[in-house]
């Protein structure tokens, strides 16, 4: 069996970024999204692209994606200039420690003559709340919910989507998690052979939580060697048995490696697990 070397935790669609856990990745992959001067990264975009195709044209307008470390700096001390420090804590993360640093990050605005940038309007009504109702589906969560304030860190945004990929933004939707909850809870299915089994769109996945220990780095033992590819947002993907695996790191202590394979028996639109 091969052994893979993976010497970090900080890539990935899955990376959880926050004031305890800053963002170690840096800029690549980041593509402009069409027709803005937003950069996301480039599986967050496509995958917004096709939400956004499924909406009346121009009515979300793209207000912040990537930010580099100095320009989370500049609008975290202008913030506290213009709107004062308790303030900008609650809206506007510390440099270092902002989604928006991943590219996998997007702030949206309903579409208007002024739109404040830090706070824009994306209200629980009309089209903006269409998007959010998708969102899932095309692997975006809602980020800084009300009732998560205290886990996150953060005061509701409910204009700030974070690109998570599929399943896990309908995973995380459906058991009403915010994404430091999810990645604790799947440190439970700490195995291959102990995965959260789950089907979702005419696919079978298979999920599990992978420890960084040995220094870390990831043993990469059930697919026998190579992956094919790393993926633009930095995960890895490869192919074994079928399985189409992907593997983000936690950006904390491991990796989640995500297993998805056609599943002819159940072709249902909804998730659920096995
Ligand atoms: N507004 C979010 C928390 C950020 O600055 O990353
Ligand atoms: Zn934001």
């Amino acid at each position: 069996m091969g052994r893979e070397k993976i010497d970090e935790t900080g890539k990935g669609n899955l990376i959880l970024v926050n004031a305890d856990h800053g963002y170690k990745g840096g800029k690549e992959g980041l593509v402009r999204f069409p027709g803005t001067k937003v950069f996301l990264k480039e599986e967050a975009a496509k995958w917004l692209k096709e939400l956004l195709l499924t909406l009346p044209e121009g009515e979300i307008v793209l207000v912040s994606g990537y930010r580099s470390f100095k320009e989370q700096t500049e609008i975290f001390e202008d913030s506290v200039k213009e709107n004062g420090m308790e303030f900008t804590k609650k809206y506007v993360a510390k440099p270092g420690c902002s989604e928006h640093q991943t590219g996998l990050a997007i702030d949206l605005g309903k579409k208007a003559e002024a739109i404040d940038f830090i706070r824009p309007a994306f209200p629980y009504e009309g089209v903006c709340q269409t998007f959010r109702e998708r969102a899932a589906d095309y692997g975006f969560i809602e980020r800084y919910e009300r009732d998560k304030e205290e886990i996150t860190g953060i005061s509701a945004e409910q204009w700030h989507f974070r690109y998570v990929g599929r399943p896990h933004g309908w995973i995380i939707k459906e058991k009403g998690l915010a994404l430091e909850e999810y990645i604790t809870y799947l440190r439970q299915f700490d195995d291959y052979k102990n995965p959260l089994h789950f089907r979702y769109f005419g696919n079978k996945y298979e999920i599990y939580f992978q420890s960084a220990e040995e220094e870390g780095f990831l043993p990469v033992e059930f697919h026998g060697g190579k992956f094919q590819e790393e993926l633009k947002s930095g995960q890895l993907a490869g192919t074994l048995e079928g399985w189409r695996i992907t593997i983000s790191g936690n950006n904390v202590d491991g990796w989640i490696i995500t297993k998805e394979k056609p599943d002819k028996e159940s072709r249902e639109e909804t998730g659920r697990e096995d």
